[in-house]
Formats: structure tokens, sequence, C-alpha cells
């Protein structure tokens, strides 16, 4: 799929040239590609085609509302952390995405740190962290998320110390299913790619991780890499995997 740079006239030379120098993506004009990171004055937008433009808010819509009114740490994700128990974890995201779970986790008073591995997803989080730091009510959640750019397994062979705790969320396996997931989502998904090495990842992060690993899974998908869990949480179509350290 074709992909390209486009920015509003206002538009710094120096924040166009980063975002070339991050994602090795070209600058085009805006007739010339369907699919753009399109930089504005205020946000970096992913655009595509027809499509609601895709951007990362942690101040408003859905992740103001899971912030405010999400179940707190009754909710499944914070149990699968572990966050009940142990409030202050060191959690590593290692499959960041958009920084959903991960703006949950640390909410509820986690420090998170968030790994992603495509250029695109990784400068729209940046982009949303930035702003985050800028919003006096969620700044103090948004500092204790730190963003990294790289793979995921790599990080975590050479990282020290171990973290508390690692969670996963690769990209679903196709299931025929899709039409739940809006059409900017599915685009997306199509943009960055399978995640077909998850199975590695787990293997690598339970040897890892000193108190759990939790994965999130399909409701009726097979665990992850085949590797039976301690326990399993499950809602109305996410299960949550927990491995405990071997
Ligand atoms: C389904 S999304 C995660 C969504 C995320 N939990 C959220 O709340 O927004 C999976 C993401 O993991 C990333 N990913 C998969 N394997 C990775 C790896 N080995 N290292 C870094 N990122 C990885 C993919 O690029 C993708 O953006």
């Amino acid at each position: 799929m074709l992909i390209a740079i486009s920015a509003d006239s206002g538009v710094s030379a120096a924040r166009i040239r980063r975002l070339i120098e991050t994602t090795g993506l070209p600058l085009r004009g805006k007739e010339h590609t369907d699919y753009r990171l399109h930089l504005s004055d205020t946000r970096l937008e992913l655009r595509m085609r027809d499509m609601q433009p895709l951007y990362v808010d942690f101040s408003a819509g859905k992740a103001r509302h899971r912030r405010l009114h999400g179940g707190g740490k009754g909710q499944m994700l914070a149990r699968a952390a572990g966050l009940r128990k142990h409030p202050g974890l060191e959690i590593v995201d290692a499959t960041a995405g958009l920084g959903r779970d991960a703006f949950v986790l640390a909410t509820l008073g986690a420090s998170v740190t968030l790994l992603e591995r495509s250029p695109i997803a990784h400068a729209l989080l940046a982009d949303g962290l930035r702003r985050a730091l800028n919003d006096p009510e969620i700044a103090s959640i948004a500092s204790r998320m730190r963003l990294i750019q790289c793979d995921a397994d790599d990080w975590l062979r050479s990282e020290q110390p171990r973290p508390d705790a690692i969670y996963l969320d690769p990209m679903y396996p196709p299931s025929g299913k899709t039409a739940r997931v809006k059409k900017e989502m599915q685009c997306f998904h199509a943009l960055i790619g399978r995640d077909d090495d998850a199975a590695r990842l787990v293997a690598t992060a339970r040897r890892l991780a000193t108190r759990r690993v939790f994965v999130k899974r399909p409701l009726h998908a097979e665990a992850l890499g085949g590797q039976a869990a301690a326990f399993s949480l499950r809602g109305k179509s996410t299960r949550f995997d927990v491995y405990l350290p071997f």
C-alpha cells in the first residue's frame, strides 16, 4: 500500500523533516496518494481515502470515557495485569498499537513502557502522547508512559532490569467476522500488517517477566503459540490469558 506524508501550509519544515526521518516515508502533495500521514497545525492524522481520519487522542472520546467510567481496577484488563494487588507495577506493553490499553493501565497507576515497531503507529502514538503531556487533566498519566520504536522481541532480550509484567495484544488473526471493526481500523490494520511472529514474543515474554505475562485474545481463539495459560478472564468477545513465572 502506497503511503506518504503531507502537511498543512503553516507546518514548520523542521516538523516535516522529523516525520520523514522517523517514518522513512516521502513527502507528497495531497492529490498523490490515497493514504497519508497528514501533519496539521495541531496533530498528526492518518488520512485514508474517503474515511474518517485516524489519530490518537487521550483527552477526549473513548479514552476519556474509559478513564472516567471504565470500571477502574475492576475491569478485565486491570485484573489481568494484577493491578488490584500491585497498583504501581512496571508494565511493558510490547504491542502498543495506538496506546489505548496502555493509557488505561497508566491511568490505574502503572508505569508503562510502550513498544511499537510500525513507524506509522509509532508516529501517531508519539503525537498523541505529546498532546496528552500538554493537557493538565491527563499529563500526570502520560508522564508514566514511555514510548520506544523497536521490535519488542529484540528489546526485551536486551533490557535490564526485567519488567514486573508484560502485556501482549498482537493483531487478531483474520476471522471473517471483521464487520464489527470500523472500516478505518480495518484499513489501519491492513497498513500495519499481520503479527504472525507473536508466538515467539510470548515465549520471550514468559522468560523475562518477573510477575506475569497477560495476553489479549479473541474469546474463542487458541492460546497464543499454543501455550496454556495459568488462568483466563473471559468477556463478551475478548479473553485475557494470564501466564505466571515458570
Ligand atoms: C492490535 S495492535 C495493539 C493495540 C493496542 N493494545 C491498543 O490498545 O491500541 C498490535 C500492535 O502491535 C505491534 N506489534 C506486533 N508485534 C510487535 C513486536 N514484535 N514489536 C513491536 N510491536 C509489535 C503492531 O505493529 C501493532 O501496532
